[in-house]
């Protein structure tokens, strides 16, 4: 397997883990460089997908990439997610990778895990975790898969 194959690969496990549907709507919280967010635009025409950073680089980027693979169904908010409150409700969220840089103030506690959370709502709540001993936990609504 390449690295290239490798990426997809893990890129549609998140999918079907999180079990994407087409014609969903799909928040990918902290989307770094759009990986996922372009992914699974690209993957499910018909979702429609929104990737928040923080970073004016990362979306920047993201545009030109969806520029380049004419995709009209994502939408990239610059926002800090501590503060920003979504107007929005969606079918699926995703987080990647966004637990050290986010829980410094214990933020997940706060607004993830408590039941009835009104700063994200979904149905469903894909949060994938990495560590230097387990290669990746996912949680959806409370289902620990390994
Ligand atoms: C480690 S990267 C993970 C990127 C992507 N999910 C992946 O797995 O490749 C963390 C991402 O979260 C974003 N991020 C960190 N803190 C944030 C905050 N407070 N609000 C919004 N995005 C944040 C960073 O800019 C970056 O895009």
């Amino acid at each position: 397997m390449t690295l290239e194959e490798a990426e997809i690969a893990i890129l549609d496990l998140y999918c079907e883990r999180a079990q994407i549907k087409d014609g969903q709507s799909v928040l990918d919280l902290g989307c770094g460089l759009g990986a996922l967010t372009l992914h699974t635009a690209q993957k499910y025409r018909n979702c429609h997908v929104a990737g928040v950073t923080n970073s004016m680089e990362q979306m920047d980027y993201i545009e030109k990439q969806r520029k380049l693979l004419q995709l009209s169904n994502v939408d990239i908010v610059l926002a800090d997610i501590t503060i920003h409150e979504m107007v929005v409700t969606f079918d699926r969220i995703m987080v990647v990778g966004l637990l050290v840089p986010i829980d410094e103030d214990d933020w997940y506690t706060e607004y993830v895990f408590p039941a009835g959370s009104f700063i994200i709502p979904s149905a469903s709540f894909l949060l994938n975790f990495q560590s230097l001993t387990k290669k990746f936990v996912i949680i959806i609504n409370g289902t620990i898969h390994n």
